[in-house]
């Protein structure tokens, strides 16, 4: 295999080449993190890579994340092409709301709004009324619940539970659940809070409510860097994908991040705080889809044209 920094040089090359842009997640590897940084594409959480690839001119944009991640950039530009370094890279949330199951449960609760998170499936955010991501739907849906309206939100019950619980708005929740934020666990975080009694603890609202309960900031992967920068403390522990260290640790040198504990050992976490989809993005998977142009995103028109309307209700509202 190529060396790293020959990889490197390549994809620069190419991304020159082809005039495209690297829209990257925090999640995924340190290398195309930087790289996107480096060649003026952006890393960010999922709210910010829908606004930046709307917005940049670009014709092709590679999307080094997962899939849901992908189509909503096509969907917010359909004229522009989409490659993924990977197209099988999902995510278990959108896995477990297939779009007939999420429909049928749609339709036995017509008198709710349909609010979703961004990761779903495309057929499921065009059956949506709103698409949230983790960084605003606390306040999409206490707007709604402001409004009077009954919610039937799909598919993270921990995000779910979360919100219904700060909003204190009427919720119906689908049952699911993303792989890695499972697995952060209760107890053994506040054991290790004991052990570092001035740390602060930054959770994704993915994890259990248990884990919620005993953060001081949560919010989506930007807010957690945003606080990680912000907050006065030396010691943070990180209830979320190990990817983001490498941020934390590059935007607040200095500091020190310790991961939040998961099942503690390798026959019972199925992840490990490491998402096996957002790793299936690396150097030279990317190196290739930009040399041809391979593994395009399509998401079919007519979907597409429904699912935009429940991703700019998201948009305009946090313009
Ligand atoms: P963010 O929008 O917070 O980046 O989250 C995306 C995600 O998949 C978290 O697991
Ligand atoms: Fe999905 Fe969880 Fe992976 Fe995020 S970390 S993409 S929610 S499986």
């Amino acid at each position: 295999p190529e060396q790293r920094a020959e990889l490197i040089a390549r994809i620069k090359r190419l991304l020159k080449e082809r005039e495209a842009v690297l829209v990257a997640h925090y999640y995924v590897d340190a290398d195309l993190q930087d790289l996107a940084e480096e060649t003026g594409g952006c890393v960010s959480d999922s709210l910010e890579m829908a606004r930046f690839g709307r917005d940049h001119p670009a014709k092709t944009l590679v999307v080094a994340g997962v899939r849901f991640m992908g189509e909503t950039a096509k969907i917010l530009s359909p004229d522009k092409t989409i490659l993924m370094p990977d197209l099988d890279a999902t995510c278990s949330l959108d896995l477990g709301c297939p779009a007939d199951e999420f429909t049928a449960f749609c339709d036995a609760h017509p008198d709710r709004t349909v609010v979703v998170y961004a990761n779903t499936s495309a057929a499921v955010k065009a059956r949506a009324d709103w698409m949230v991501t983790s960084s605003i739907g606390l306040d999409i849906v206490k707007h709604l619940h402001e409004q009077g309206k009954k919610i039937l939100w799909a598919p993270d019950k921990h995000l779910g539970g979360y919100i219904q619980k700060e909003t204190g708005a009427d919720m119906l929740l689908w049952q699911g659940s993303c792989l890695v934020h499972d697995e952060f666990k209760g107890v053994e975080l506040d054991l290790l809070k004991a052990e570092y009694p001035n740390a602060k603890v930054l959770v994704h609202p993915e994890s259990p409510a248990n884990v919620v309960a005993q953060a001081d900031v949560v919010g989506s992967t930007s807010q957690m860097i945003a606080a990680a920068v912000n907050m006065d403390a030396d010691t943070f522990i990180v209830a979320t994908d190990n990817g983001i260290l490498h941020k934390m640790r590059t935007a607040a040198p200095g500091k020190t991040f310790i991961e939040a504990p998961t099942a503690g050992n390798s026959a019972t976490c199925k992840s490990c705080a490491h998402c096996p989809w957002m790793a299936m993005n690396g150097l030279q998977n990317l190196a290739e889809v930009l040399e041809n142009m391979g593994n395009e995103i399509h998401v079919d028109p007519e979907i597409g044209k429904l699912a935009v309307k429940s991703i700019n209700r998201m948009l305009d509202f946090a313009a």
